[in-house]
C-alpha cells in the first residue's frame, strides 16, 4: 500500500484504522491482536486512537493486545489524541465536559497514553479539537518538550479551521516545529470541509488529511436517512457499473480528490476493510464524482 510520509521520522498508510469503537468491539486481546496482523498484511499499519474513546479505555484494549506480540510495535504508527476532557473517574480532575490545551494536561495526557497503548512513542500526537481558550505558547511548550524527550515523531491536529490552525501553526514553525496532519471529518455525505476551503488550506500547506468517519459513522447506510438515501440512489448503480461494494466506491470517492485524503475507517469487520481497498482500483469519472456530491448537496452545482 502507498505509503504517506508525515515529516522525516513518520509515514502513514494510505488507509488507516480507527479504534473509536474498540471497547463495542467486546474482542478479547487476542481476537483485537488477529486483527491487527490482518490489517498489517494489507499494508495497514498506522492505528489512529484518542485518550477518551471509550471512556478512556479503548488505549489500553489496544495495549493489552499489542502485549501479546510486542514486535508488532515496529510494524505500525501509533496516532493519539488530547485536549478533550470528558467527566470519569477513570483519570484525575476530570469533573467535567470541556478542553485543555495547557501544557501540562498535554503532556499527563501524553504519558497516560504511552502508558495504556504499550508503547514508548507516539508517531503522532493530534490536538483533539481545537479550544475558544487554547493558548498557542503553553501548546508549543509541551509539544517542544515531548519531541526533545522522544516521545512524540510528529504533531498535528484535529477539526480545526483555518484561522485556528493558523495561530498554532505559526507558533510552532517560529520553533522550527509545524502541524503535518489535520484530521477532519470528511464523507460524501458531510461535504464541510470540502466546501469551507480548510482542505483547500491543508493542501496548499501540503499538510495531509485525515478523514474520520469516512463512511458517516454507518448513517450512509441508514435508509432511513433522505440525504443518505439520495447518495445511495447514485451510489448503488456505481457499485454496479465496477463490480465492487458502497464502502469502495465511497474510497474511490475520497481518493479522486486532489488533497490524497487518508480515510480513517471506523469498521471492525474485514470484508469491509478489503471492500474499501478495492477503491483504489479503479477511478471514478469527473460526472460521477459530480453526482455524488450533488446528491449530497440536494440541489444542483451552478
Ligand atoms: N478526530 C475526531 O474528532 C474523530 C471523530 C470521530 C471519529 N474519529 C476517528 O475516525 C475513525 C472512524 O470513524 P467511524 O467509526 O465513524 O468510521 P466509519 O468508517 O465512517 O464508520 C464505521 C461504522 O460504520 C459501519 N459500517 C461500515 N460499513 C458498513 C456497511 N457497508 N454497512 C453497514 N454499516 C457499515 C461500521 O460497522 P462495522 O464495524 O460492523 O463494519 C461502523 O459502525 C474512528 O475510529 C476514530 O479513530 C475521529
Amino acid at each position: 500500500m502507498e505509503k504517506v510520509k508525515i515529516n522525516q521520522h513518520v509515514s502513514f498508510s494510505k488507509v488507516i484504522q480507527g479504534f473509536w469503537r474498540a471497547k463495542d468491539w467486546n474482542w478479547t486481546p487476542q481476537a483485537l491482536n488477529r486483527y491487527i496482523n490482518e490489517l498489517i498484511d494489507r499494508g495497514i499499519t498506522t492505528m489512529d486512537h484518542a485518550d477518551i474513546y471509550g471512556n478512556y479505555s479503548c488505549e489500553g484494549i489496544f495495549g493489552e493486545a499489542l502485549k501479546l506480540s510486542p514486535q508488532l510495535r515496529n510494524e505500525i504508527e501509533v496516532v493519539s489524541k488530547c485536549g478533550i476532557v470528558l467527566p470519569t473517574d477513570r483519570i484525575p480532575n476530570a469533573n467535567g465536559h470541556r478542553y485543555d490545551h495547557s501544557s501540562q494536561h498535554i503532556k499527563r495526557s501524553v504519558e497516560r497514553s504511552l502508558q495504556e497503548l504499550n508503547v514508548d512513542y507516539l508517531d503522532t500526537l493530534l490536538i483533539h479539537r481545537p479550544s475558544p481558550l487554547m493558548n498557542p505558547d503553553e501548546i508549543t511548550e509541551a509539544l517542544k518538550s515531548l519531541v526533545t524527550e522522544g516521545k512524540v515523531k510528529s504533531f498535528g491536529v484535529s477539526n480545526f479551521n483555518k484561522s485556528q490552525y493558523d495561530l498554532i501553526n505559526h507558533s510552532l514553525v517560529c520553533d522550527k516545529l509545524h502541524i503535518t496532519v489535520n484530521q477532519l471529518e470528511v464523507s460524501p455525505y458531510t461535504l464541510d470541509a470540502i466546501d469551507d476551503g480548510i482542505l483547500n488550506h491543508m493542501f496548499k500547506d501540503d499538510v495531509k488529511i485525515m478523514a474520520w468517519s469516512p463512511m458517516a459513522g454507518g448513517k450512509l447506510f441508514d435508509l432511513n436517512d433522505e440525504k443518505a438515501k439520495r447518495i445511495m440512489h447514485v451510489i448503488t448503480p456505481l457499485t454496479e457499473k465496477y463490480e465492487v461494494t458502497t464502502n469502495s466506491i465511497i474510497v474511490a470517492w475520497l481518493n479522486k480528490h486532489p488533497a490524497s485524503i487518508m480515510p480513517v475507517l471506523g469498521t471492525h469487520n474485514i470484508n469491509r476493510i478489503d471492500a474499501a481497498l478495492e477503491g483504489f482500483n479503479f477511478t471514478l469519472t469527473d460526472q460521477e464524482w459530480f453526482d455524488i456530491y450533488t446528491a449530497s448537496l440536494g440541489h444542483d452545482i451552478p
